[in-house]
């Protein structure tokens, strides 16, 4: 058997020895978010330290584990902390949590993260649903031998963020008053922040929004069909459009600032998503 395949079967393995837990929804918590773990009841908590060949964040403020629980009655398994391509790890032990998620049985992902606004319509501190993405600056994670198990070869990628879940997010905003934007985000791999020059040009190629995550996990999820939606909140406005350098305090100010907003929307996504 492929050697990754292996890995992940034997993570899963570890898993299941500890729960027969099967969610029904994943979570991943992007930078600030973190303290949502709390709302999860009934939770069981696996660090992923504790899982044999796992990737372990070196991120302050990315506390690393599995959280196995219910979040308004839907099973949910939510990740506190996710590793990045940046941190040097290849691409595709960074989307190995999003295929062991999938593996214990979720069918729907919600991806969170913290993003650079592209888009000058934005201001620091908005919300935006992904519709798109670019992932044209960072190797795919499907690079490699394919994982039949998984998926096929060459997965399309004509909508990797659900219709029917990104609509159920519009309606979760607009029931709790949120304003939500909505856009193309693209993957820098980082960790450098990009320059005025390269965000210039994400704007010409049609990016309203720039971070370091999110899309290798979703073309990972789509790969094994499933569903998936996501959230940037929009820490900061991209390198050069605004006359101050920018800095990782920034990031961490806007989405402690934003949390309790972001908090209630994807409180509220994963109730609607039940029946979406
Ligand atoms: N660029 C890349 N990643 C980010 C940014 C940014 O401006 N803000 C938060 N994450």
């Amino acid at each position: 058997m492929n050697q990754m395949m292996e890995k992940l079967n034997r993570c899963v393995e570890v898993i299941r020895e500890k729960t027969s837990f099967q969610p029904e929804a994943a979570l991943v918590l992007g930078s600030g978010l973190g303290g949502f773990g709390e709302m999860v009841e009934d939770a069981l908590r696996i660090p992923y330290a504790s899982i044999p060949g796992f990737p372990v964040s070196t991120v302050p403020g990315h506390a690393g584990q599995f959280i196995l629980g219910y979040v308004r009655g839907v099973p949910v398994i939510v990740m506190q902390g996710r590793v990045h391509y940046y941190e040097g790890y290849p691409m595709e032990d960074v989307v190995m949590p999003i295929r062991i998620m999938g593996m214990l049985g979720a069918k729907k992902l919600i991806l969170t993260n913290a993003a650079g606004g592209v888009n000058t319509a934005f201001t620091p501190g908005d919300l935006m649903l992904l519709e798109d993405h670019i992932s044209a600056f960072v190797p795919s994670p499907l690079r490699g031998e394919n994982l039949d198990a998984l998926g096929t070869r060459f997965p399309d990628m004509s909508c990797v963020y659900d219709r029917h879940l990104r609509q159920a997010a519009e309606q979760a905003a607009e029931s709790r008053g949120i304003a939500l934007q909505k856009g193309v985000y693209l993957q820098w791999p980082g960790p450098n922040y990009e320059s005025p020059a390269e965000i210039r040009m994400f704007r010409t190629l049609g990016a309203d929004a720039v971070g370091m995550s999110t899309v290798c996990e979703a073309i990972a999820a789509r790969h094994m069909g499933l569903r998936v939606c996501a959230v940037s909140c929009i820490t900061n406005m991209a390198c050069g459009i605004l006359p101050q350098p920018l800095s990782h305090e920034e990031v961490q100010e806007t989405a402690s600032r934003v949390r309790e907003k972001f908090e209630s929307l994807i409180l509220e996504m994963i109730g609607r998503f039940a029946d979406a």
